[in-house]
């Protein structure tokens, strides 16, 4: 049975590839359809990753955590900025300055939250989550991984870390 904390750590690490494939392709003087071919998949997931822990994730937290409600608001108001950036680069051209501007944007509000959320949310995740429900939001996971790939169905707005936590708490 899939862990979701394992599954959220590979999701990190694939969101590290791939702005290192951009990384590449800028190198190389990738030209706009590459650019775009390569960062539309990248933003559709992190658009989903960000979702599905808003759905499945940080609500257990909040019922479990000892520091949930902090890791949830810093966390929710991270998410905010990666899907802030997100909609900036959609109305720029890839490949441009201000796509780029963008696209970096996203990149360090996306790897100062993976850190954070790594160093303080799961660990208090995995102390106070038994390993049966662990597996049980891991296939949770992999459902709304299937029914929402490539952002599919997704509401891509900003959501208020009070409300958010009032609602699940
Ligand atoms: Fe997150
Ligand atoms: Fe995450």
């Amino acid at each position: 049975m899939p862990d979701i904390t394992d599954i959220v750590l590979d999701e990190h690490e694939t969101f590290r590839r791939r702005f290192a494939e951009l990384d590449d392709k800028r190198a190389a003087g990738a030209g706009r359809a590459v650019l775009e071919g390569l960062w539309r998949p990248l933003a559709n997931l992190l658009e989903r990753h960000a979702a599905a822990e808003e759905e499945l994730f940080y609500p257990r937290l909040l019922q479990k955590g000892a520091n949930a409600e902090e890791e949830t608001e810093d966390a929710i108001s991270d998410h905010n900025d990666i899907r802030a950036a997100i909609a900036r680069a959609a109305d720029e051209v890839a490949g441009g300055e201000k796509w780029w501007r963008a696209v970096l944007d996203a990149r360090n509000a996306n790897s100062d939250h993976m850190a954070e959320e790594e160093r303080e949310a799961f660990p208090d995740f995995r102390e106070h989550v038994d390993m049966k429900t662990r597996a049980e939001l891991g296939e949770a996971w992999l459902r709304y991984a299937e029914e929402h790939a490539g952002a599919r169905g997704l509401e891509l707005e900003q959501e208020d870390p009070e409300e958010y936590i009032e609602e699940h708490s």
